[in-house]
């Protein structure tokens, strides 16, 4: 397990190129086996959290080979249905490949995957949904045991649009006989790539985007190429390093739409970001200034309201801003792990429940700390970036499973950052 050492203090300046997006990507993999050709996905991020998926297609029969940033993946020999439980472990996510695996093989058999970093994390609403549309489950022994030999479609309503939940029955329902609706659907950008990437191979889905998807069962799936959406959690950390330095830099591949929420908050802070339009691939310069402004209160909410996945990145510059902050978050029960590590570097940060009161000093202070959680972590490296003095973090398996080579897309734009490796 390695450690980041940054030294605090640099101007940040250059451009920086976002990679593709984490999850859409997932969810893209598993969609994958409902073909039997040949599928090339372009600029597929390389983090540990998609060569887990990947090691999954792998396990239940499809062929990988890989080209620089360029996935071929032949999924015609795949017929495993059972999900290999030290996977599923490893990533929760990998709960998505229950949907796929039930539309190609009829049935499927996963461990059930139980809580993680941030909080529970059920699934109550993924298990109604495919029993909605006909899927019969065992639970025993931690295992579901799932049927789906005569999938129909149906008229399903979300009590909350959870986005894996949404991805999951989309991706069951695509081989369902018949038309299903999913009602207060997840309307995250990551859903909508999830219907286009489906759409190219031939599917019949509609609506993602809004808060109703409707979904038209077909029988096969043909070959496809295509390309992922930029990582807008990822360009939204690229902006907070810049804001936490008083830094200017140009963070390239993005999708403004996608990151709205995220430059309006920011904007709050400072008047400092200018969308640059562009073909085939839009970016955003921002000019930081030399004092970022408290905000008065985020919440975080479903797309398209502010992201859970940018509280503690957008908490992290809330240290050093002037002035008084309250953060909210809605979305996930235990995800303010980052806060006693940021008060260690000198931060001034009280949480009560889901809210957090962020009193802005002057400058971090470098010390030890350790990343609990992915973005928690991202956004220690956030606050090592603006601190005095030298800041070690631990734990970078949790910041290495959403970001490929941080140190060194930092490091190409001015930050003193380097990854030691641990004995
Ligand atoms: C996805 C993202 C994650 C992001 C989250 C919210 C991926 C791989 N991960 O996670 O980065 O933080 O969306 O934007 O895309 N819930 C239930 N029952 C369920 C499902 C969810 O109660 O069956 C609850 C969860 O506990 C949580 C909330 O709904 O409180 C949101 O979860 P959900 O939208 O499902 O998030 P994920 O798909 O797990």
């Amino acid at each position: 397990m390695g450690k980041f050492r940054i030294r605090g203090g640099r101007r940040l300046e250059g451009s920086i190129r976002v990679i593709g997006s984490k999850n859409a990507f997932l969810p893209i993999l598993a969609a994958v086996i409902l073909t039997r050709k040949p599928v090339v996905l372009y600029d597929f991020p390389r983090l540990a959290d998609v060569e887990n998926m990947l090691l999954i297609l792998l396990s239940i029969g499809c062929r990988i080979k890989r080209e620089n940033s360029t996935l071929y993946i032949d999924p015609s020999d795949c017929s495993s249905w059972v999900i290999p439980d030290k996977y599923v472990k490893e990533i929760r996510s990998s709960i998505v490949m229950l949907g796929a695996v039930l539309a190609r093989m009829k049935k499927a058999v996963i461990t059930y995957p139980g809580g993680c970093e941030i909080g529970q994390r059920p699934i109550n609403l993924h298990l109604q949904g495919l029993k909605q549309l006909g899927v019969v489950i065992n639970e025993s022994h931690g295992y579901l045991e799932c049927e789906a030999a005569n999938m129909e479609g149906a008229d399903i309503h979300l009590d909350y649009p959870s986005v894996g939940a949404t991805e999951n029955i989309m991706l069951a329902a695509t081989r369902a006989k018949g038309r299903t609706v999913i009602r207060n659907a997840a309307k995250e950008p990551e859903i909508t790539d999830l219907q286009n990437f489906i759409n190219s191979m031939g599917g019949r889905v509609a609506g993602a985007g809004s808060n109703t998807i409707t979904i038209d069962g077909v029988e096969t799936f043909h070959e496809t190429e295509y390309t992922v959406i930029p990582d807008r959690i990822v360009a939204g950390t690229y902006l907070v390093s810049a804001a936490i330095t008083g830094s200017e830099i140009v963070v390239e591949n993005v999708c403004l739409e996608h990151i709205q929420a995220i430059v309006t908050k920011l904007r709050e802070t400072g008047r400092m970001i200018t969308p640059c339009k562009g073909a085939p691939v839009e970016s955003v310069r921002i000019k930081a200034p030399q004092h970022l402004w408290a905000i008065d209160h985020t919440k975080t909410h479903p797309y398209p309201g502010f992201p859970t996945d940018m509280q503690a990145l957008l908490m992290s510059a809330l240290t050093v801003s002037k002035g008084t902050s309250i953060i909210t978050e809605n979305i996930f029960e235990n995800r303010f792990k980052h806060v006693p590590e940021l008060i260690r570097m000198g931060a001034r940060i009280r949480t009560e429940g889901k809210i957090a009161v962020i009193q802005g000093v002057p400058r971090l202070k470098g010390a030890a700390v350790a990343a609990g959680d992915l973005r928690g972590g991202a956004a220690l490296v956030m606050a090592g970036l603006n601190a005095e003095g030298e800041t070690i973090i631990d734990n970078i398996r949790h910041i290495e499973r959403g970001y490929d080579k941080l140190e060194e897309c930092l490091r190409s734009i001015g930050a003193d950052i380097e990854k030691l490796e641990s004995d």
